[in-house]
């Protein structure tokens, strides 16, 4: 039996209106959906996922603060703010934890803006472009890591 584990996911701004949302870019599973389907994959994985959204900088600063605190790992789509963010990566570094980076859409293929992510030099990997399957595929990928599987 492998050890459990517990994982934060934290989505960024606009995240609460998937399904609705730019369909063609993000898709039509709404965050509720995503986030279900990210418990279920945990418990299957021995893992407790806590997920949160916030529309706020500071808001999710805090999150990442709080939850980063409490738990082994942490799933991150900080939405614009991926591309922003010094006060988001700082956080991140300052909890110390393992962190994931996940975008539905794969920014490298959007316009230049989105090309840059305060995160990406900190994280344990990113991945992008899968729709919701990219934070199945970042959820795996941080358990992987935090076990020590392909290390
Ligand atoms: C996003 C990509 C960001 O550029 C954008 O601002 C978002 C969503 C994604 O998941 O594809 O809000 O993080």
């Amino acid at each position: 039996m492998t050890t459990l584990l517990k994982i934060a996911v934290v989505h960024g701004p606009n995240l609460n209106l998937l399904g609705t949302r730019e369909p063609s870019t993000y898709g039509r599973a709404t965050l509720a959906d995503i986030d279900r389907e990210l418990v279920a994959l945990g418990r299957q994985e021995n893992t407790e996922v806590a997920c949160a959204q916030a529309n706020g900088e500071g808001e999710l600063v805090a999150l990442i603060q709080s939850l980063g605190a409490t738990h082994d790992g942490l799933v991150l789509n900080p939405a614009a703010y991926t591309h922003t963010s010094v006060a988001i990566r700082d956080a991140v570094l300052a909890v110390g934890k393992p962190a994931v980076e996940v975008h539905l859409s794969n920014v490298h293929a959007r316009e230049p803006f989105r090309h840059h992510s305060f995160l990406a030099d900190i994280v344990v990997g990113r991945v992008m472009g899968f729709g919701a399957h990219s934070y199945r595929l970042g959820l795996l990928g941080l358990l992987a890591h935090l076990r020590g599987i392909g290390a």
